[in-house]
């Protein structure tokens, strides 16, 4: 955590915000384009559909150049529209580092602040959230969820009292890759979460089988990790033109095409692309804005991709 010293030499360094709140209305202030939004189905909230995550890409010392750097990766974002910021005490420092650069924001932008719990046992769950509300700099977090199932029916009953005494707005559960889908499965049917979080990508599309459908029967949000497969999709298409459907969307980057592609699912509610570079994020910001493709146009992007 940064001391008062350096929080005001980093705040001296950094753009200020346009009008010191995410404008609703896009990129450009109050008269750029409208953001494209999703309700938790929980609560009917909207959330713009384009958050960020913060594994490895915020997990960085905190030295001066660094909190430069995501400083300005976090001002693309938000003066992008985006609110939601993933993160995990799994992340090494990516916490204290998000948490580093907000305290130096003022006014501080709207944020829906997600971390998750990762440890073994109810006390050391209660304090590993306390310290996780710390270091991110949130008085309390608008969503916690169980990291990878760790321990779930201890951090579970914990996080139904935090909700119910009004400690933490949304509570949740995550996995990636295929890991523990079918214990993932039988929480999300029994149990009353908010949200759940997966991998989906064009790559790995094993949540339509049972995943997407389920927490779409069961009202349950979505939160989408891995959205370039770490970014092994890139690969795919270097050197590579992008199609016409593309032009359809507004997509101006093989990034857009990758992120509008997982938005056209209907049970998918917000997406969580990692970078540690302003112009990735301004980038996955633009899937943040026009129109989103239809089930054509997604089964034409899925051949074009298959294609390449
Ligand atoms: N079980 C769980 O709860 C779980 C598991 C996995 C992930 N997550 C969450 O989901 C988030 C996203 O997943 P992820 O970080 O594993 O992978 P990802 O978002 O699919 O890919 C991240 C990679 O893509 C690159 N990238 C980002 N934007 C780009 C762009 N516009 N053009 C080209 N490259 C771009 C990044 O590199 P640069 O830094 O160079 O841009 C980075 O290497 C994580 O950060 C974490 O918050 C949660």
């Amino acid at each position: 955590m940064l001391n008062r010293r350096q929080i005001l030499q980093l705040a001296a360094t950094l753009p200020l915000l346009g009008t010191g709140t995410a404008s609703a209305t896009g990129p450009a202030g109050n008269t750029g384009p409208t953001v494209n939004t999703r309700p938790i189905p929980s609560s009917g909230e909207l959330l713009p559909v384009i958050g960020m995550g913060t594994s490895q890409t915020f997990d960085e010392p905190a030295s001066p150049e660094t909190l430069q750097q995501l400083g300005a990766v976090l001002q693309a974002f938000f003066a992008a529209g985006g609110t939601v910021i993933d993160s995990s005490p799994m992340y090494g420092e990516a916490e204290s580092r998000v948490g580093d650069i907000l305290r130096t924001l003022s006014p501080r932008p709207p944020v829906f602040a997600a971390t998750k719990v990762w440890t073994t046992g109810r006390e050391e769950g209660i304090a590993q959230m306390q310290t996780s509300a710390e270091r991110m700099a949130v008085e309390r977090f608008d969503l916690i969820a169980i990291h990878n199932l760790q321990d779930w029916r201890t951090h579970l009953a914990t996080l139904k009292q935090w909700k119910e005494e009004g400690k933490v707005r949304y509570i949740g559960i995550t996995t990636s890759h295929g890991r523990n889908h079918e214990e993932l499965l039988q929480i999300m049917r029994t149990e009353p979460l908010d949200f759940v979080q997966f991998s989906y990508n064009m790559e790995d599309r094993t949540a339509e089988q049972a995943l997407l459908p389920l927490a779409q029967e069961r009202d349950i949000a979505t939160m989408i990790n891995r959205p370039y497969q770490r970014g092994s999709l890139f690969a795919k298409t270097r050197d590579q033109e992008l199609p016409a459907v593309a032009a359809e969307l507004g997509c101006s980057s093989w990034g857009q095409f990758f992120l509008k592609w997982i938005l056209g699912h209907p049970a998918v509610t917000n997406l969580i692309p990692a970078t540690s570079k302003v112009h990735h994020m301004q980038d996955n910001m633009q899937a943040n804005f026009g129109p989103l493709p239809d089930r054509n146009q997604r089964a034409e992007m899925m051949r074009v991709f298959s294609a390449l």
